[in-house]
């Protein structure tokens, strides 16, 4: 490693040197000495008990909490969101070093950077300049402010989330260009795009009413707009994918949650489809609230609201189950470690139409928020009239259905008492009609949580965990892994494949094996290696039993790799068609399993 993301290798080392990781962190949270490390509240997610410990001797964190890890130089990268280079100038200032000039900044780095610093400017120009259109006194713009007067929204509020308009499609480009930023820089942004016709720049909000969506770090990164007048489609549109601004990874209102924050404790955040619905609910008193544009939830999401808190509360519009989006795919937020519950609101409406009736009405529904599952009963029940004796039957076949899905006993009890008591069917029929409903087998498609519990238990996971504590003992120089080399291991997955190429590469050269180097050869945020990371606490690795645990864990991934050569063996042989080579593969499949046999005994 003579060369870091561009750095001379050197320089990194003696920078980390200079910046001790305890005394950097001191600067950020307050750290707690306790057994061999040091501890704190996480920076990076809402906790209330530390789980973010330092390692001193190592000079490396990680958070049993949320898994995030890194070395100091990524801690100072993520907390003062800057990249690797922004870090190491923060890092060198205060250690009073020097930076080297020259190929410190890589040419490409240097140029993203360029670019990135070139389309901030412009999104917030942009959305400054829709901003003054709004109160311009043009007569264009009263239409904007008698619609927002009418959707109820204070002069306040409307300043607060920075509303703006946009009166026609050629003024923006027009005022950009004349402040001197390029076409490509413009197009770049996508606050404006290109006519295919014409070759002419128009606006891409273009008459419309303009909601800036503003990062945590008060930068403008992108914009949806609204038609007033009623279109067949695209009522809303958004800027799209940019440098800056990608949906899936965005959270509109995630600013002000930040300043939230930092006033008083957050509980939980609400999740609504709309800005309309955020901006309506942060004016009732509930600031506690993000919108995800849309009903796609992903897991950015999830992970960006994990910062604030581990409780979320999911207020789509009441329609939604169903119709928008599939309910059950939210089961996927509880990976995060997420509390997630469904608030219902009433059919046909959005949480804005309650919200504005009053926040009384909306607290009810947060009140009555419950669990996805309960949720998809709730919604199911909407479809039928259970007064009808032909809707109830049909109703709780598929109920059951649901039901079947539970994720515990006591769970399935619980939905039953509760399917007992919508129908008047007694608990007993109820539960029987689930048991037939069970050995049916395969009557309904899997559940992706299902599928999941069922690649914990198979042995592809069992070979997983059995490689990462191998790997473990060896990044953390364990004594009974000193003679294993990590050459002899079936590694498939990158994240091994890199810490095995690093620890091999240490031991030719005879040189420590430092675990935090490796935050450097890996992506950010690997889940991968903090899963190995995790390993590393509470006594994991030392002790007679986790040297039994290691000797099992050497003999299961060797199982495994031969296992996989006799299958491969197999289906070679169930192909080959010549009789020479026919007995040719039978006789490496005997000693294949002869070895098996052998190791099996050891
Ligand atoms: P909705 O259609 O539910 O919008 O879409 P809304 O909040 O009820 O809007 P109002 O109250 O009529 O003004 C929810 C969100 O989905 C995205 C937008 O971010 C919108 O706020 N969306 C919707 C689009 O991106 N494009 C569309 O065409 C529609
Ligand atoms: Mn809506």
């Amino acid at each position: 490693m003579s060369n870091v993301k561009g750095i001379d290798a050197e320089f990194i080392r003696t920078l980390k040197q200079k910046n001790d990781i305890i005394e950097v962190l001191r600067g950020y949270v307050a750290l707690d000495r306790k057994g061999g490390n040091y501890w704190a509240c996480c920076p990076f997610h809402h906790e209330k008990t530390p789980s973010f410990a330092v390692n001193e001797g190592d000079q490396f964190y990680h958070c049993f909490g949320c898994g995030v890890s890194g070395d100091v130089v990524r801690f100072v990268q993520e907390i003062e969101n800057t990249d690797f280079i922004g870090a190491v100038r923060i890092l060198a200032a205060r250690a009073k070093m020097t930076v080297p000039e020259g190929d410190f900044d890589s040419e490409e780095a240097a140029k993203k950077r360029k670019k990135r610093d070139a389309v901030v400017k412009i999104t917030r120009d942009a959305a400054r300049f829709y901003l003054s259109n709004l109160y311009s006194g043009d007569e264009r713009a009263d239409k904007y402010l008698q619609y927002i007067a009418s959707r109820g929204l204070s002069p306040t509020t409307v300043k607060k989330f920075g509303l703006g308009a946009s009166l026609d499609y050629n003024s923006l480009p027009q005022y950009l260009l004349s402040q001197g930023y390029s076409r490509e820089d413009l197009l770049d942004s996508g606050v404006v795009a290109v006519s295919e016709k014409s070759g002419r720049l128009y606006d891409a909000q273009g008459e419309r009413l303009v909601f800036p969506i503003i990062n945590a770090f008060d930068e403008v990164v992108g914009f949806s707009g609204r038609k007033l007048e009623k279109v067949k489609f695209g009522k809303y549109k958004n800027t799209s994918n940019t440098l800056l601004f990608d949906k899936s990874k965005t959270l509109y209102n995630i600013n002000l949650l930040k300043k939230l924050k930092r006033e008083q404790p957050i509980q939980e955040v609400i999740f609504v489809e709309g800005q309309m619905d955020a901006i309506t609910l942060y004016q009732a008193g509930f600031k506690n609230v993000v919108a995800t544009m849309g009903t796609a939830l992903t897991k950015e999401h999830a992970r960006l609201a994990k910062r604030y808190t581990d409780k979320i509360l999911i207020s789509y519009d009441g329609d939604f189950a169903g119709q928008k989006a599939d309910v059950r795919s939210l089961e996927i937020l509880k990976e995060s470690g997420l509390d997630v519950r469904v608030v219902p609101i009433p059919e046909g409406k959005d949480p804005d139409e309650v919200a504005k009736e009053s926040a009384e009405a909306y607290q009810k529904c947060l009140d009555a928020a419950m669990p996805v599952i309960d949720y998809r009963l709730h919604a199911l029940e909407r479809g039928y009239n259970l007064n009808r004796t032909e809707d109830k039957r049909r109703f709780v076949s598929e109920a059951l259905k649901i039901v079947k899905e539970a994720e515990s006993e006591s769970v399935r009890e619980e939905l039953l008492k509760k399917l007992r008591d919508k129908t008047g069917i007694t608990y007993h029929a109820l539960e029987r009609d689930l048991q037939n409903l069970k050995t049916d087998g395969g009557a309904t498609e899997p559940v992706p949580i299902q599928e999941k519990l069922a690649e914990v238990a198979s042995g592809t996971d069992k070979k997983q965990k059995a490689l990462r504590f191998i790997l473990a003992a060896k990044l953390f120089s364990a004594p009974y892994a000193k003679s294993l080399a990590v050459a002899e291991l079936p590694l498939h997955n990158e994240t091994h494949i890199v810490i095995a190429q690093y620890i091999a590469e240490q031991e030719t050269k005879n040189e420590r094996v430092r675990p935090s180097e490796l935050f450097e050869l890996l992506d950010e945020n690997c889940a991968e290696f903090n899963a190995i990371l995790d390993l590393n606490y509470g006594d994991k690795l030392s002790g007679e039993v986790a040297e039994r645990f290691f000797a099992d864990s050497v003999k299961t991934v060797k199982l495994e790799a031969i296992e996989e050569k006799i299958a491969a063996c197999n289906a070679e042989y169930a192909k080959e068609r010549d009789d020479a080579k026919r007995k040719e593969i039978a006789k490496t499949l005997g000693e294949l399993i002869q070895k098996r046999n052998r190791i099996k005994k050891e």
